[in-house]
């Protein structure tokens, strides 16, 4: 069984339904740690009210790699597998990426390499793009930018605003992110180069 840690920043909605898929058995994983770097992310509750450490790790008036090694230094006795961000609102620096090679997890509202960064439903929304969606993708340096693990295509709809596209985005997120942890625990993510090759079921 793997040890996943879960670092967030919001209400942890991705946090949930990771929670949940464990719950019905779907992964072969349990969540040892939630880390954020915002005290009143409601994501902790949700760790909480599970019995899972919630740690608050702040991350003002620091160096990021400061702030990286606190985290690590946190997560050490918990032993993580796989570092899940589901809605961490920092960016990673080289230091924390090094740590964890090959076994950091970003959700991404959009479909990468397009819309990359903070606003990425209102940016599909305006550049007027038909067909959008969400990514789940391994963490390399370079932020929204490593090996895609699974995509989600979700189209816009005439009379969509952000908040409605961003709902139905979110939607297909609580499928894929999931179902990533899922194929990462059973050992079945393979990265080469770019490419992140998706082994069959072992029997
Ligand atoms: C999601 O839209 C995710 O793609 C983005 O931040 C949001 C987090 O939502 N990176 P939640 O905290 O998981 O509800």
């Amino acid at each position: 069984m793997k040890n996943i840690a879960v670092l967030v920043s919001g209400r942890g909605s991705n946090l949930q339904a990771i929670m949940d898929a464990i719950d019905r058995g779907e992964i072969n994983g349990r969540i040892v740690a939630v880390v954020s770097n915002r005290k009143d992310a409601y994501a902790l509750e949700r760790a909480r009210q599970r019995n899972i450490p919630a740690i608050f790790i702040d991350h003002r008036r620091k160096a990021r790699k400061d702030f990286e090694e606190e985290i690590i230094q946190a997560l050490k006795p918990y032993s993580p597998d796989l570092i899940v961000l589901a809605g961490f609102m920092r960016i990673l620096t080289p230091h924390f990426v090094s740590a964890y090679r090959g076994r950091i997890m970003n959700i991404h509202p959009a479909l990468l390499p397009s819309f990359p960064g903070t606003h990425a439903q209102k940016d599909a929304l305006e550049w007027g793009v038909k067909v959008t969606g969400c990514t789940v993708h391994f963490v390399d340096e370079v932020t929204d930018h490593g090996p895609i693990i699974i995509q989600r295509a979700v189209e816009v709809m005439e009379n969509d605003t952000v908040e409605t596209l961003a709902a139905r985005i979110l939607e297909q997120e609580h499928k894929a992110f999931p179902e990533a942890v899922k194929l990462f625990c059973e050992d079945r993510l393979v990265i080469e180069g770019r490419r992140v090759r998706i082994l069959p079921p072992k029997e």
